[in-house]
């Protein structure tokens, strides 16, 4: 999970997709990073710690890192939060496997109406909530996809 600063989307979307796998044991892996370095080190932001804590998802152990192009190697999938994000990510990718790769998160829900996941960042608390409800709801989704590429198997 990839966004600009690893402190208010991706961390969510790590949380909430983390708890979903624990009630779906997968092997799936979840991990997030920012494509700025800025906050590397640092806690989810408090807002976005709050309001993941509102639905019982702790990410206060989390911490920021930068997007790196071992990623690409690491991960099967690269998701995206926004158009902007996936440039930068895509800038990085060294050949057409990295950007096959690089997916808008959004895009895994058919019922979103809306690509990109705002930046809550500079808004207030019903920003945050308007934002977890995307990514719960695009998490599910994702879950919903596993679970059909599981039984299809
Ligand atoms: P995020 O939000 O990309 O969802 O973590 C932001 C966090 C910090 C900044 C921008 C966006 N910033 O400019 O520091």
């Amino acid at each position: 999970m990839v966004c600009l600063g690893n402190i208010c989307r991706s961390p969510l979307a790590e949380g909430i997709l983390r708890n979903k796998l624990t009630n779906h044991p997968s092997g799936v892996e979840v991990d997030s990073a920012g494509t700025g370095a800025w906050h590397a080190g640092e806690t989810p932001d408090k807002r976005a710690i709050r309001i993941a804590k509102k639905y019982h998802v702790d990410i206060s152990g989390l911490r920021a890192r930068q997007f790196n192009v071992s990623d690409f190697d690491e991960f099967d999938k690269i998701f995206v939060m926004d158009q902007s994000n996936e440039r930068d990510v895509l800038a990085l990718a060294r050949n057409a496997s990295d950007k096959s790769k690089v997916q808008l998160f959004l895009s895994v829900n058919p019922s979103s109406r809306v690509i990109n996941v705002p930046d809550p960042w500079y808004g207030g608390e019903e920003g945050f909530e308007k934002v977890y409800k995307m990514l719960e709801a695009a998490c599910e989704a994702l879950i919903i996809e596993l679970g059909t590429k599981e039984k299809s198997k």
